[in-house]
C-alpha cells in the first residue's frame, strides 16, 4: 500500500476534523545544557536501562532546527501540531520562570500561529526535573503542587496562542512503568508506589485544570491517556475475569477517577498496603470537567489468569507485529472507543497518538514504509467506524512527526513519518509522510 485514502463520504473528510502530527520534548529537543536535568537524563546513565545505551542529550536537535521542523510540519498540510513543553526548560530549580526557555516556545507558538497550525500543547510528557525526583518525585504529593505552579507560569506566558492544553501524557506510563515495574525513569518498583504515583499524577492534573480554567479559559483543556483494550486469551471464565481485572488496573484506574471521581471497585479488594493514600477532597479535584480526552492507541493486550496477580499478559497470537512487537489490531480501537462511550459520558475525543515502529531503511534518498501506510489506513478506517457508531471524535494525530528517542528502546525504534539521520540530522520524508500529505490535500474544501 502506498497511498492513504479518505472516501468522499468519510466523516474524516469534514474540514472541522483535525489532523495533526505529534512529538514530545525529551524525545526530540536535545539542548540539554539549557534546561534542568530530568529523570530521563539520570535513567539513561543506568547501565542496561536503554537498549542502545543512548540518551536525549542531542536527539533530533530540534531546539536548533525547529524552524526547519516547522516548515516540514506546514508542508504536510496538517491542521495541528502536538508537542510538549520541557518543564525544566521554562522553570528554574527555585521555581522562578526561565525567560529564555519560555521565549523558545513562545516563538514556536507564534510561528505556528502565522502558519495557521493549531498548537496542542502537552504540559507533562515524562521529563520530570531531577531535583523534584530527589524530593520523592511523583511519590510526593508536593510534586502535584509544583506542577500546578509550573502550569501557572506557562499558561500566563502563552496567553491565547495555545489551542489546546493537555495536562499529562499517559500517566499510566509514568506511574506503572516508572514507579511500579521500573522499566522507565525513575526506575523504581513496588505496587504501592505505582498506585501512589498514579494518584499524585491525577491530583496534579486536577490542580493544573483549575489553573488552566483561570489563565486560559478559551483553550480546550484536558488530558491524554493511553489505552490497550483488554482481551481474554480464551473463553475460559478465569481468563475473562483476568482481562477484566487488567482493564480495571490499567485503563479504568485512570479514566474512572476523572469521569466519576472514584477509583474502580477493585480498590476495596486490594491489600491495604498496595492502596494509594488519598486525602479528603482529592477525588473532586481530580474529577472536575475536562474539555477533551486524548486517547493514545497502538495495540490491544491479551491476558490470561495467573494465581499470583490474577492476570498476566500473553504474547500476541499473530505475526502481524510492528517493530516494537506490538500487534497490529485496528479493531481494538473500535472496541475501545465504543466501550468507553457506553460506560462514560465522554467529552470530545482526540486520538492524540497512533502509529507504528518499522525498521525503516533510507535507500537512494527514499524510505518505502508501506507497512506504516497500511497501519494508518486501517486505523483511520477504525476511527470512521467508531464515529459512525456514535463516538464523538474530533481529531487524529500521527505519532510521530519524525524518528526520535523512543525511551527505553533508544534510537533503534523508528516511529516517524519523517526519517532522521542522526549523524547529519538530515530529515527525509518517508513514503508515509507523502501519503499523509496527499490524503490531507485531497480533503473536501
Ligand atoms: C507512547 C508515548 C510516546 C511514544 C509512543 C510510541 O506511549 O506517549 O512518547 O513513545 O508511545
Amino acid at each position: 500500500m502506498n497511498s492513504l485514502n479518505l472516501s468522499n463520504m468519510s466523516p474524516l473528510n469534514d474540514r472541522s476534523f483535525i489532523f495533526g502530527v505529534a512529538t514530545s520534548s525529551f524525545q526530540i529537543e536535545g539542548a540539554r545544557d539549557s534546561r534542568q536535568d530530568t529523570i530521563w537524563d539520570t535513567f539513561c546513565n543506568v547501565q542496561g536501562a536503554i537498549a542502545d545505551s543512548s540518551n536525549g542529550d542531542v536527539a533530533c536537535e530540534h531546539v536548533k532546527h525547529w524552524q526547519q521542523d516547522v516548515q516540514l510540519i506546514a508542508g504536510l498540510g496538517v491542521d495541528a501540531y502536538r508537542f510538549s513543553i520541557a518543564w525544566g526548560r521554562v522553570v528554574n530549580q527555585d521555581g522562578s520562570p526561565n525567560p529564555e526557555g519560555l521565549a523558545f516556545y513562545k516563538t514556536l507558538l507564534n510561528k505556528l500561529g502565522e502558519l495557521n497550525i493549531k498548537a496542542f500543547v502537552t504540559l507533562y510528557h515524562w521529563d520530570l526535573p531531577q531535583h523534584l525526583e530527589d524530593k520523592g518525585g511523583w511519590l510526593n504529593r508536593e510534586t502535584a503542587v509544583a506542577f500546578a505552579d509550573y502550569v501557572d507560569i506557562v499558561s500566563k506566558a502563552f496567553a491565547d496562542s495555545v489551542y489546546s492544553y493537555a495536562t499529562l501524557n499517559e500517566p499510566w506510563c509514568s506511574a506503572y512503568l516508572g514507579y511500579e515495574v521500573g522499566i522507565h525513569a525513575p526506575g523504581l518498583q513496588g505496587k504501592q508506589r505505582g498506585k501512589q504515583a498514579a494518584h499524585n499524577l491525577l491530583l496534579a492534573h486536577g490542580l493544573a485544570m483549575q489553573v488552566l480554567r483561570k489563565n486560559s479559559p478559551k483553550s480546550k483543556n484536558g488530558i491524554v491517556l493511553n489505552f490497550s483494550p483488554s482481551y481474554a486469551a480464551s473463553s475460559n471464565e478465569k481468563d475473562i475475569a483476568a482481562a477484566k481485572l487488567a482493564d480495571e488496573h490499567f485503563n479504568q484506574w485512570y479514566l474512572q477517577p476523572l469521569m466519576e471521581g472514584r477509583y474502580p471497585d477493585i480498590l476495596q479488594t486490594m491489600p491495604q498496603e498496595h492502596r494509594p493514600q488519598v486525602e479528603a477532597g482529592d477525588m473532586s479535584i481530580i474529577s472536575q470537567p475536562i474539555d477533551f480526552l486524548g486517547v493514545n492507541y497502538y495495540s490491544r493486550a491479551i491476558y490470561q489468569h495467573c494465581e499470583h496477580d490474577g492476570f498476566k499478559v500473553c504474547a500476541p497470537h499473530t505475526m502481524n507485529l510492528t517493530d516494537m512487537g506490538w500487534e497490529v489490531y485496528p479493531q481494538g480501537l473500535v472496541k475501545l472507543l465504543t466501550d468507553l462511550n457506553k460506560r462514560y459520558t465522554l467529552p470530545d475525543i482526540y486520538i492524540t497518538e497512533n502509529g507504528a515502529a518499522i525498521d525503516d531503511k533510507l535507500v537512494d534518498g527514499q524510505v518505502v514504509d508501506n507497512a506504516r501506510i497500511a497501519y494508518f489506513q486501517s486505523h483511520l478506517s477504525a476511527l470512521e467506524q467508531a464515529i459512525v457508531k456514535g463516538v464523538n471524535i474530533k481529531g487524529y494525530f500521527a505519532w510521530s512527526l519524525m524518528d526520535n528517542f523512543e525511551w527505553a528502546e533508544g534510537y533503534k525504534k523508528r516511529f516517524g513519518i519523517v526519517y532522521v539521520d542522526y549523524q547529519t540530522q538530515q530529515r527525509t520524508l518517508k513514503q508515509s509522510a507523502l501519503a499523509y500529505r496527499d490524503m490531507l490535500l485531497s480533503r473536501k474544501k
